[in-house]
């Protein structure tokens, strides 16, 4: 079970805003409603600024009781919305940005989002003093000093669900399907979805297969009876990476069907455990910013919330588990 910070009863915050940044993921709405009933329980005022860091640049700053969070922990998305600025990569913006949020009275930002949100954040304090905390939400969990992120595992459980879906098809008409699931440049997805959903064959960026051993797999399988195979692609860095390869394929006389999940992945209602870790990250980062700490997300180490400084987290690299991926191809074989 999740540990949390001890809890302070006194802030050093009086008014504190909360924003979701970059790609949605389901457990942010579970993770503003903990910030903002945390926040208010705490003694602070509590803001919600729409749109990311566009909307914060547009003054759309606006106050947040206990009810204007009510009903929101079981659905996906954010009712605050989301972008990805471009402009937050400019200095003079940044600055701006801290003073828009000074002029309301604002004295702390709750960023929930992924590594490019965390920049904007790290950057805004380093140059304004403006103190800033991160909580991680994507469904791609490649963000550094933290095991897991809001939005893996609804993201990992959708796509499950979709395999089960497609392996009754695949049975029926003897057919090869490669799936392809997302994750940018990483495979955290494609591991997880592949070992759950009992695919032939998983493709990741950090291990990448040659077409040959792709066939080879395929072959066997075949060999000892297969009739239908699952092949789990995670997306890489442009998505289609699947329909190349089934082009490959067909050359070699392999037919495989294509299906990209692409953003079903990201919709939806979150699981148990992506809400119940929104909710205690979405507390924690208050926690911490109302005790005077910042500049840092909240991240899950061993099983505890842990503070990590935000310049050992951006930029990064949060490496793959080589052992799973042996597992997975020792499973699948
Ligand atoms: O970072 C989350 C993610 O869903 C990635 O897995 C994917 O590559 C990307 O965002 C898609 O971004 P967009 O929704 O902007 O197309």
């Amino acid at each position: 079970m999740l540990t949390m910070p001890s809890l302070p009863t006194r802030t050093k915050i009086k008014s504190l805003a909360v924003l979701t940044s970059g790609g949605d993921a389901p457990g942010m709405n579970a993770a503003i409603r903990a910030v903002v009933r945390y926040g208010l329980s705490l003694g602070c005022e509590v803001y919600g600024v729409y749109k990311g860091y566009s909307g914060l640049l547009e003054g759309q700053i606006v106050p947040l009781s206990a009810s204007s969070v009510a009903n929101i922990i079981q659905r996906g998305g954010t009712i605050l919305k989301t972008d990805r600025c471009e402009a937050f990569y400019k200095r003079s913006v940044r600055r701006e940005a801290a003073h828009i949020l000074r002029r309301k009275g604002i004295d702390g930002l709750v960023v929930i989002g992924g590594d490019g949100s965390f920049t904007g954040a790290h950057l805004m304090e380093r140059e304004n003093g403006f103190p800033t905390i991160g909580v991680p939400g994507t469904i791609d969990n490649d963000i550094a000093g933290t095991e897991d992120t809001i939005g893996f595992d609804t993201a990992v459980n959708t796509a499950i669900d979709a395999i089960d879906r497609i392996r009754d098809t695949a049975s029926s008409h003897d057919r090869i399907f490669l799936v392809e699931v997302m994750g940018r440049s990483t495979g955290f997805i494609g591991l997880d979805v592949g070992i759950g959903g009992g695919a032939e064959t998983i493709l990741v960026p950090e291990r990448k297969l040659p077409l040959e051993e792709v066939c080879d797999t395929v072959e066997r399988g075949i060999k000892r009876g297969k009739t239908s195979s699952i092949i789990v692609v995670s997306e890489g860095e442009k998505p289609g990476l699947s329909t190349r390869l089934a082009a490959d394929l067909a050359k070699r006389g392999y037919s495989a069907k294509v299906c990209i999940l692409g953003h079903t992945q990201r919709g939806g209602s979150p699981t148990a455990h992506d809400r119940f870790l929104a909710s205690v990250l979405g507390a924690s980062a208050v926690a911490y910013l109302c005790g005077g700490r910042s500049n840092a997300m909240v991240g899950v180490q061993n099983d505890k919330v842990t503070l990590v400084p935000f310049k050992n987290v951006i930029g990064k690299e949060k490496k793959i588990r080589d052992e799973l991926i042996t597992l997975a191809q020792i499973l699948a074989s």
